[in-house]
This record gives structure tokens, sequence and C-alpha cells, in this order.
């Protein structure tokens, strides 16, 4: 029973569950395919803006369509009034930023008056949710810190705005490109988990915000969204070593049992496509901020340590994922650690959106099955007659 518990928990739910023509993943070749681009490609040309809408409809909008999607993020950016008061409520309490992202996800069903017109009530949706995600994470990162949230700029894009209403600052170009292509990059990924989550909960005919509320919960965890700070961390406390021995330090951590994060993914057993436009983006704006070195410890140590892994987890194919990259790249653009992972949920909102629209088009209700391990023909016992009545529950 016990092994068939663990052959369960190996393969956890991977057969093909959905059929979806927005992203596809070759996790042998090591490719991801978005729309029939790259993701490569996309990520280094395409803005936030032009992959969402590419996402949302399989066309690379002309000038016009382009400019008027613009303008409905925009206009769908302010925050209503309950918005605000349960941020500032979630501040008070110093309440994490994925939770408050997630409690504040609800109040999206909350519309402004002069919200704009879409053809269906997803649509909608999907626009607040896209175009909120960056006002809500920023807005409660200045109230926890006993700052005045930033009113978001109309002339500015999604990234430059996102990055605006942090500082209050006009950020670099190099540092709008940064997070770009990091925004791009991640935009969607197949029938990853928190994906795998919306799409489920929307298959119930529920709604697209709680779909997007749950997707949120999924991408929180550590083995998901969670790990681009510890990855960074493992960087910055290897630099902060009198006499870095990087060696040592990720040796130390797998003889503990520990797992080196931003290392190993379900799908791919090579390189993760993603790091190597993240890894050049990172290169880029660690040259420019004057921090090279950082940049150049970081590639050393993913040389390290995938040499590592292979020595103490051999034949399991480990090696650096988006995470790692994720992680430099967005502390490269000046973005403190606690908010990798809602930065993450900024860059994947329109991925989910578009899973959420499709699921819709041709919808079948997701119901995976399980595979069932427990006992089977048991004897009920009448209360007067159990003698294991003071055992622990299981
Ligand atoms: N460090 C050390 N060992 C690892 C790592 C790692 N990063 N990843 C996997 N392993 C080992 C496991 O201990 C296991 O060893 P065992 O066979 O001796 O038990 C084996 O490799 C297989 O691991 P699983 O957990 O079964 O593989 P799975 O496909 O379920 O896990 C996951 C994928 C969760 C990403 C895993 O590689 C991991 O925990 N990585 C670190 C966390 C991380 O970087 N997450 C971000 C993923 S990318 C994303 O979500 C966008």
């Amino acid at each position: 029973m016990a092994t068939d518990t663990a052959i369960a928990s190996k393969f956890g739910l991977h057969g093909a569950t959905a059929y979806t023509r927005l992203s596809h993943v070759d996790g042998q070749a090591g490719e991801l395919v978005i729309r029939g681009f790259a993701a490569e490609e996309l990520a280094t040309k395409a803005t936030y803006e032009e992959a969402a809408y590419l996402l949302w409809t399989d066309r690379l909008p002309g000038a016009a369509a382009l400019d008027a999607f613009k303008h409905d993020l925009v206009r769908e950016r302010r925050l209503p009034g309950a918005t605000m008061a349960l941020l500032r409520a979630a501040a008070q309490q110093a309440i994490e930023p994925m939770d408050a992202l997630r409690m504040a996800v609800g109040t999206l069903t909350l519309r402004n008056e002069d919200e704009v017109a879409a053809a269906t009530v997803a649509q909608r949706d999907g626009l607040a949710v896209v175009a909120r995600f960056p006002v809500i994470v920023a807005a409660y990162w200045r109230m926890l810190r006993g700052l005045e949230p930033i009113t978001p700029r109309a002339d500015f894009d999604h990234a430059t705005n996102y990055l605006y209403m942090l500082t209050g600052e006009a950020p670099s170009a190099s540092r709008v490109r940064a997070l770009e292509t990091y925004l791009v990059a991640l935009i969607d990924h197949a029938l990853n988990a928190s994906t795998f989550a919306a799409r489920t909960i929307i298959s119930t005919q529920s709604d697209l915000i709680s779909a997007v509320t749950g997707a949120v919960g999924a991408l929180k965890g550590a083995l998901h969204g969670g790990a681009p700070g510890p990855a960074l961390q493992t960087v910055l406390d290897i630099s902060a070593q009198p006499n870095a021995d990087a060696e040592r330090f990720l040796r130390d951590k797998l003889a503990r049992g520990e797992r080196l994060m931003g290392f190993g993914h379900r799908d791919y057993k090579v390189r993760d496509p993603r790091t190597y436009v993240l890894s050049t983006a990172a290169r880029q704006v660690y040259e420019a901020e004057g921090q090279i070195d950082v940049y150049q410890l970081a590639i050393e140590i993913e040389h390290i340590a995938v040499r590592l892994l292979a020595e103490y987890k051999p034949g399991r194919d480990l090696y650096a994922n988006v995470e790692y990259y994720a992680g430099l790249l967005l502390h490269g653009v000046g973005l403190p650690a606690a908010l990798f992972t809602p930065t993450f949920a900024i860059a994947r909102s329109a991925g989910w959106v578009a899973h959420c629209l499709e699921q819709q088009q041709a919808n079948r209700l997701m119901q995976p099955q399980s595979v069932y391990t427990g006992s089977l023909h048991r004897t009920w016992v009448p209360l007067q007659d159990r003698l294991s009545s003071l055992l622990p529950l299981e």
C-alpha cells in the first residue's frame, strides 16, 4: 500500500487533462511555445500588453488595436475604495504580500462606475485582473512601509507603471526592459499548478475572479511561485561569506537533504528555456547597475549546483529552472524579495485569464481521477467493542 501511495504521489496528476492552443512545453527538447512563438522570441520582442493581446486573441495586434487595448487596461487600473480599505487593514496586520493580493483579488468583483465595455463578463473581469494586479501589489507594498500609494500614470505602460508605482520615480530603460522580458517570459506555461487550479475552478461554471483567486493561492507555495526568493538568497548568502566557498555551501545543503531552490522542474529535463532570456536580461541590468560581480557569481553557482545535483541525485536531470534567474533579475531591477512571487502573479495573470476564457469556450467539468490506495472490505465494529479507540487519528 505504501508503495502505491509513493507511486501515486510521485506521478501526481501528470496525464493530459486539457486541450489548449495557448502554450506548449517540450520538456525533453527544452522548448516553450506560446501561441506558436518561441517564448524566448516573445520575451525579447513583445511588450506585456502585446503578449496579453496575443494570448487572448491569437493575433498580433496592429497599432490601433494595441492602442485600444492599452487604453482599456489603463482605464481599469483604478482600485475601488473597498479594495484600498482592505489593503490598509491587511497592512496594519503586516499580512504577507501574496496573502494581501489573494484577498484583494476577491474585491475585483466590485466594479468602477466607468468600467470598460467588454463582450463578456469574463473578458471584463480579465481586463480588471491584469490591469489591477500591479496596482494592488505596488499600493500594498507602500502601505506596508507606512507610505501612501502612488496613483498610476496613464502615459506609462504596464511594466513602467508598476516600477513607477513602487518608487514614485520614472524607472530606467534598462530596468523596464528587464522587467518586461520577465513578465512576458512568464506569461503562460501550459497547465502548471496555478493554471490548472484556475481552469478547474472555472470549469465548474464558477466565475473568473474565483478562478484567479484560486490560482494566486496555488502560485504562492514554495514549490511553484515561492522559489525565486530562496533561490536568490542562496546567491546572496554565498556572496556574503568572507571566503565564499559555493561548493561547500551547496554540498552542506544537499547533505542535509535540502532542495536547491531554483533547480529541477516537473516538465523540463534540460535547462528551462526561459533561463536563457532571463539570464541575458539579468546580465544587461546588472551591467547597467554596475553590479556584474553578483551576476557572475550566480552563473558560477549554477554550474556548481548542476554538477552537485548530478552527483547527489543521479539520473534526475536537475537543471536551473526559471525561478533561479527570475530572482536574480528581479533583484537587479530593484524589487525586494518579498515582491518576487506577487510579481510572478502579475506576469502570469494574463495567462490565467487566457486559460479561463479558453476553458469557457469549450467547457467540460475538470475532474481528474484519483487512485485509491486505502483498505477494502472492512467490517464495522460497534463502539463498545472497539479496542483501538485510544489510538491517535491517522
Ligand atoms: N534540489 C535537490 N533535489 C531535488 C531538487 C532540488 N531542487 N528537485 C528535485 N530533487 C530531487 C528530489 O529530492 C527527488 O529525489 P529522490 O528521487 O531521491 O526522492 C527527485 O529529485 C525528484 O523530485 P520530485 O520532487 O519528485 O520531482 P518533481 O517533478 O515533483 O518536482 C520541483 C519538481 C517541485 C520543481 C522540484 O524540482 C523542486 O522542489 N525544486 C525546487 C523548488 C523550485 O525551484 N520550484 C520552482 C519550480 S519552477 C515553477 O514552478 C515556475
